[in-house]
């Protein structure tokens, strides 16, 4: 599952963390968001340290459509109708100044990512109508919207909203460029460093990691997608959704601008410049994250959808998923974590981390700070919500424990491991008990226990991606166990 961002940038490879360290602030992730707060924080004079799981980028953030716009889908008339006008406005300018922060970060570090200002379109494949809404919604809030007959989008809509002056990148190029700024500013990276724990006492954090080494630190901001473990209760007000993306070459040049399809299925595209003139990229077929094992056939309908789009046979050259966490009330969760005063968090970005992630990192950096930031209640992190959002949790929560009963039984192939053909993987119930298998290309098969480490819940197997998925709070594991995302911080058992 590589990526057209990873399997195209070099990011430069940082040692793991092998001895104790101090630092002022401790920054957990090292993806947009954790990398972009950690740059702020260094640039402002405080001593950073970073720790990441794997390699810097290669987690959600490698795997975006690479869109960096005020332009979130449809979402300005819902946010006026659940937030009110001036919240809503909050919003806006936050995102509005986040594109051109991320450009300006560019260009004064002079990162060479890919980086063109063009449209972004938020379109109705069949009807105006539902658009002239949100434009008027759009242009009271003060966004450079306005509604257009479809035929700017380069994809078949009867209607648009068009939001001149947009940003598309390529992200991982964008974040090799911004960790090395970080190293220029002081920061020390740390790769291959898992955080399994925070202990705070006295005004001091320490941070443990899966290897042993700790760090202590002042502040900690924990910017892993979703806090791991149980950091600050995120898991119970969040819920993830997967998408699919792929980029593909045209018979003919790609739609010069970016777009996105209101209803369902959703179909996002952007051009692909290392495609040349007739590269695009396709991203869709979203789905609660561990709820889909033919995975296969969400890439096929994204084919289709291509292929019967342009009236040629689309062929993928690249494929890749990835999630990325909700909130029932549409705002991101920014700020200090619940009961603490030293760890900060960033989760909830709805898919549209990149300004939005611009937007917490100048709030974690103002917190650290003792700043005021005009957008730091907007996205408080310890707000639980109003009645519709609660009522939403809980609905959302009954489905993650219908999860941990139903699990397994119902989706168990009878047989043998040795019957498992090259490529194939799923559950198998062998005398009654459940193994998770798969055989690669090379032949070499790999069981595990189907249960996530995080709070015990069934994994689904996912064909396509061949990962074991978890659909209570969204880890992802490899065929051999190893944890891919979290909340979940400990590999799979191999003793099945
Ligand atoms: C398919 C898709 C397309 C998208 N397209 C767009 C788009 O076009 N525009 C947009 O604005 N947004 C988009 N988004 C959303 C955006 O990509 C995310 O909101 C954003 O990348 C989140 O950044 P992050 O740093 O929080 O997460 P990540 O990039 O996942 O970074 C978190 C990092 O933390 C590390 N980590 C996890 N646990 C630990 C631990 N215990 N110890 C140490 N490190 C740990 C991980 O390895 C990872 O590198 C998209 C999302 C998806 C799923
Ligand atoms: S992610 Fe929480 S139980 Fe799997």
């Amino acid at each position: 599952m590589v990526s057209v961002w990873t399997a195209t940038a070099e990011v430069p490879p940082y040692d793991a963390l092998r001895t104790d360290k101090r630092a002022e602030v401790a920054v957990i992730g090292g993806g947009w968001i954790g990398l972009t707060t950690a740059l702020l924080l260094a640039q402002d004079g405080a001593d950073v340290v970073l720790l990441e799981a794997g390699r810097l980028g290669s987690r959600t953030s490698g795997h975006t459509t690479g869109k960096v716009t005020s332009q979130h889908g449809a979402i300005y008339a819902d946010l006026i109708d659940r937030h009110g006008e001036d919240k809503a406005r909050l919003y806006a300018d936050a995102n509005q100044a986040a594109v051109g922060r991320v450009a300006g970060l560019a260009e004064s570090e002079a990162i060479d990512c890919e980086l063109i200002r063009t449209p972004a379109f938020v379109y109705s494949p069949d009807s105006e109508n539902e658009l002239k809404r949100e434009v008027e919604a759009a242009i009271s809030l003060g966004l450079p919207a306005q509604l257009t007959d479809g035929s700017d989008v380069g994809v078949p809509a009867a209607a648009a909203v068009r939001f001149n002056d947009q940003v598309q990148l390529h992200p991982v190029k964008y974040l090799a460029g911004v960790a090395a700024a970080l190293t220029r500013a002081g920061g020390r990276i740390f790769e291959h460093t898992r955080v399994v724990g925070l202990h705070e006492k006295d005004d001091v954090v320490r941070v443990s990691t899966e290897a042993g080494p700790e760090v202590r630190a002042r502040h900690v901001v924990v910017a892993t997608l979703l806090p791991f473990g149980l950091t600050g209760g995120y898991i119970a007000k969040t819920r993830p959704e997967q998408s699919h993306g792929i980029a593909v070459r045209l018979p003919v040049e790609a739609p010069v601008g970016m777009s996105i399809s209101t209803g369902s299925p959703v179909r996002s595209t952007r051009p692909w410049p290392g495609g040349g003139p007739n590269g695009l990229i396709v991203v869709g077929g979203n789905h609660g994250t561990g709820t889909v094992e033919d995975t296969e056939a969400i890439y096929q309908s994204l084919i289709d959808w291509t292929s019967s789009t342009w009236n040629y046979s689309c062929q993928a050259e690249y494929r890749w998923s990835a999630h990325d966490y909700s909130t029932p009330d549409l705002l991101p969760y920014v700020g200090r974590s619940p009961g603490s005063s030293a760890v900060l968090v960033a989760t909830g970005m709805h898919k549209w981390g990149l300004s939005n992630g611009m937007v917490a990192a100048g709030i974690l950096c103002d917190l650290v700070a003792e700043r005021t930031n005009p957008w730091t209640d907007l996205y408080d992190a310890g707000r639980i919500g109003d009645a519709k959002a609660v009522a939403k949790l809980l609905k959302d929560n009954l489905l993650v424990g219908k999860d941990f009963a139903t699990g397994h039984l119902s989706r168990a192939m009878h047989g043998r491991l040795d019957h498992l053909e090259v490529g194939q993987g799923g559950l198998i119930d062998i005398d009654g008990q459940i193994v998770g298998a798969y055989r690669d290309h090379e032949g070499t098969l790999y069981t595990v226990k189907p249960t996530c480490t995080h709070v015990g819940c069934a994994l689904r197997w996912n064909n396509a991606d061949t990962t074991w998925d978890c659909s209570c709070h969204g880890s992802r594991f490899s065929p051999d166990g190893t944890v891919l995302d979290g909340p979940a911080t400990k590999p799979l058992s191999r003793d099945s």
